[in-house]
């Protein structure tokens, strides 16, 4: 039997997706907005934004905020792509060190090298990698000796 073909998006249509969730953003204090768009294996999409708070360490990313959508929508095992773009000039925004841990956790749970679209905020600048790249030698589920 075949099973149905899955469409799913270009590394461009993911990152437009991050660029409109970045517009989204409650950044009022860095003014540095960044928005994530997670697709999964059967892809579909889910996208957050940063939250800041006037308690400034309260202050979520958005790839915590998209990995949260995604594990409500199909479940962070099923991650297979991430779209993030913030700032507003030509630098690439990549993930920063806490939000690679939080993807190293879906990529494990799915076991998939997740690939990680950056993009920068002028929208000149993409490029590509994976979470094994971003956090080689990474520590998570699987170094755990119970069952995720
Ligand atoms: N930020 C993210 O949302 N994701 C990252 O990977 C890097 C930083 C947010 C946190 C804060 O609201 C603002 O960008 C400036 O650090």
């Amino acid at each position: 039997m075949l099973l149905p073909k899955v469409e799913l998006m270009t590394d461009e249509e993911l990152i437009a997706l991050a660029r409109e969730a970045a517009a989204k953003a409650y950044a009022p204090y860095s003014n540095f907005c960044v928005g994530c768009a997670i697709e999964s294996v059967e892809g579909e999409v889910v996208t957050g934004a940063n939250m800041e708070n006037a308690c400034y360490r309260l202050g979520l990313c958005a790839e915590q905020s998209a990995l949260t959508a995604a594990q409500h929508k199909f479940g962070l095992d099923k991650v297979a792509r991430i779209a993030v773009v913030g700032g507003s000039d030509a630098t690439i925004c990549t993930p920063c060190g806490g939000c690679r841990q939080a993807i190293l956790e879906a990529a494990q749970l799915s076991a998939r090298d997740v690939e990680i679209i950056c993009g920068s905020g002028d929208g000149s600048a993409v490029e590509g990698h994976t979470i094994g790249e971003l956090i080689p030698f990474g520590f998570g589920p699987a170094n755990l000796s119970r069952p995720a």
